[in-house]
């Protein structure tokens, strides 16, 4: 049984940069959405209430609703997290409302407009502009196509290797394409329109504070790169399970699967995170050469050890929860999968030969994201009669949520007799260095803002999206072929997935 010791560190100094953007005009398509109203309306207030947010800044929401500036207004007050205060009218008062189809040239004509007499009030009569498709991936090209052709989104200046002001930037959600095919043609489609400088792919994982520490884990300690590597770790694996079902979201949930949903982006970038080498500069392309450098040496199980190494499973009704089938949206007879787990190498001399096991699913006994760097034993004991495998492996845990943090198991001596040891956990956790009733930023806010900077860090390049379809391709030809093995909801995901690591002499 382990022990734990809350730490007690805090902060000792360090460095902290934020920079505040110049004066922006923000779009959003999908005023109404889900997202929108949960998650970019919240973190652009945030921004604003950090004074992140320039003041001549405006926004306008785009939506197909027919409603005015006040009604939009209103519906923002009532969002949660929102509260009565006067910053958030002073926020209010910069946001408009512009509603229409998005693909009609028509409604595109009345935008162009709004956004002339927004930026006319402005100090330099001129900002930069950020175009946020929060929309379904279907429309992404015909907006930008309507955006171009009404010069909303032209550049004043030519691109060069520094950022252009005023800039024009668009943020697509994910998914980018629903696999290889389809991500050429998307990209290809808004090439015709946009420069790669233009285009913000988004990852929201990466906005996140703890998947943005693995860089500053890593790379900022004498400690721990010394040991990264085959000689010194036995296995990583990755885990994001979730509570929560399809949702309301069958529609989208059904055609992508958890594959797709899951492990073409958000896995993928945290193994590329963990696992990269060293980038030559904290700058947004040297660290995505080195992650699409990753995703070059990845080796994913082939044709033969496939059913070996990818387990996918489907949560029928358990614990009070209804089974997938039964969800409002999907096929009685769906063969969708809801839970992922996958084992791979990577072919580098880092990492020859030490597995990485991935697992997601939905509709799980807890939520939980988190990354586990399983060390080996130790080659020899002095501690006879205890035997080298006797000792639990040294362990490293990147907690990204619920409780962000990090812990350290280590065998430590235990008071009593001389001879007397056991497993240890050093445990730090983000809560303890915050302030009393402050949260951790939400990912949206951090990739916004770097949006709003010119900053395509914790973006995902072109060469990524396509090297993830490809890497999912034999994957998600061989999910065509099988029945996803079923597993209670609440529970820990199908029994086959356990005697996946179980029968490699690992856990989860
Ligand atoms: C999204 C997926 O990208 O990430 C959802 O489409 C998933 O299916 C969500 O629920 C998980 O995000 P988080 O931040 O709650 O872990």
């Amino acid at each position: 049984m382990s022990e734990t010791i809350q730490t007690i560190s805090k902060w000792h100094g360090g460095f902290c940069i934020e920079v505040a953007p110049l004066p922006c005009l923000i779009v959003i398509f999908g005023a109404l959405g889900d997202l929108t109203g949960r998650k970019l309306l919240p973190s652009l207030y945030h921004l604003h209430q950090r004074g992140l947010l320039h003041e001549q800044s405006t926004l306008i929401a785009c939506g197909r609703q027919e409603m005015s500036h006040e009604q939009y207004r209103n519906y923002i007050r009532t969002l949660d997290g929102m509260g009565k205060t006067d910053q958030l009218e002073q926020f209010l008062s910069k946001v408009f409302y512009h509603a229409g189809d998005y693909t009609l040239p028509e409604t595109t004509a009345r935008l162009a407009t709004l956004v002339d007499d927004l930026e006319n009030k402005m100090e330099n009569q001129t900002s930069c502009r950020l175009f946020y498709l929060a929309t379904a991936p279907a429309v992404y090209l015909p907006i930008v196509e309507q955006l171009a052709n009404a010069g909303l989104t032209t550049e004043l200046s030519a691109v060069t290797e520094k950022i252009v002001y005023p800039w024009r930037n668009v943020i697509f959600e994910k998914p980018f394409g629903n696999d290889f095919a389809s991500a050429v043609e998307l990209e290809q489609g808004l090439l015709r329109y946009l420069t790669e400088k233009q285009i913000y792919r988004i990852d929201h994982y990466l906005g996140k504070e703890t998947v943005q520490n693995i860089l500053m884990f890593r790379f900022a300690n004498i400690l721990f790169e010394p040991v990264w590597n085959r000689n010194y770790i036995d296995s990583v694996t990755i885990t994001v399970s979730e509570t929560v079902g399809v949702e309301h979201r069958a529609g989208y949930f059904e055609k992508a699967g958890l594959l797709r949903d899951m492990f073409q982006n958000h896995m993928l970038e945290m193994l590329s995170l963990v696992a990269m080498e060293c980038p030559v500069s904290f700058s947004a392309d040297r660290i995505r050469d080195e992650k699409v450098r990753l995703l070059h040496s990845i080796r994913m199980p082939d044709q033969k050890t496939l059913e070996q190494n990818l387990i996918l499973g489907q949560y029928i009704a358990g614990n009070a929860m209804p089974g997938y089938r039964e969800e409002a949206g999907v096929a009685h007879d769906s063969n969708t999968e809801t839970f992922a787990a996958l084992k791979l190498y990577i072919d580098n001399s880092r990492w020859q030969g030490i597995p990485f096991y991935l697992r997601s699913g939905k509709r799980m006994k807890q939520k939980k994201s988190e990354i586990i760097i399983n060390f080996k034993h130790i080659p020899y004991s002095i501690f006879s009669p205890v035997k080298p495998e006797d000792l639990a492996q040294n362990r490293l845990i990147l907690t990204v949520q619920p409780e962000e943090g990090l812990a350290l198991d280590i065998i430590a001596k235990r008071p009593g007799p001389k001879l007397c040891m056991g497993d240890l956990t050093m445990n730090f956790k983000y809560s303890s260095i915050l302030d009393p009733g402050e949260n951790m930023p939400e990912a949206y806010e951090r990739l916004l803002l770097d949006c709003m900077l010119g900053d395509q860090t914790l973006f995902i390049r072109s060469d990524s999206v396509r090297l993830a379809w490809q890497l999912l391709a034999p994957v998600l030809e061989y999910k065509k072929q099988i029945t996803p093995f079923p597993y209670q909801a609440g529970t820990e995901g199908p029994i086959q997935a356990m005697e996946m690591i179980r029968r490699d002499g690992r856990t989860w």
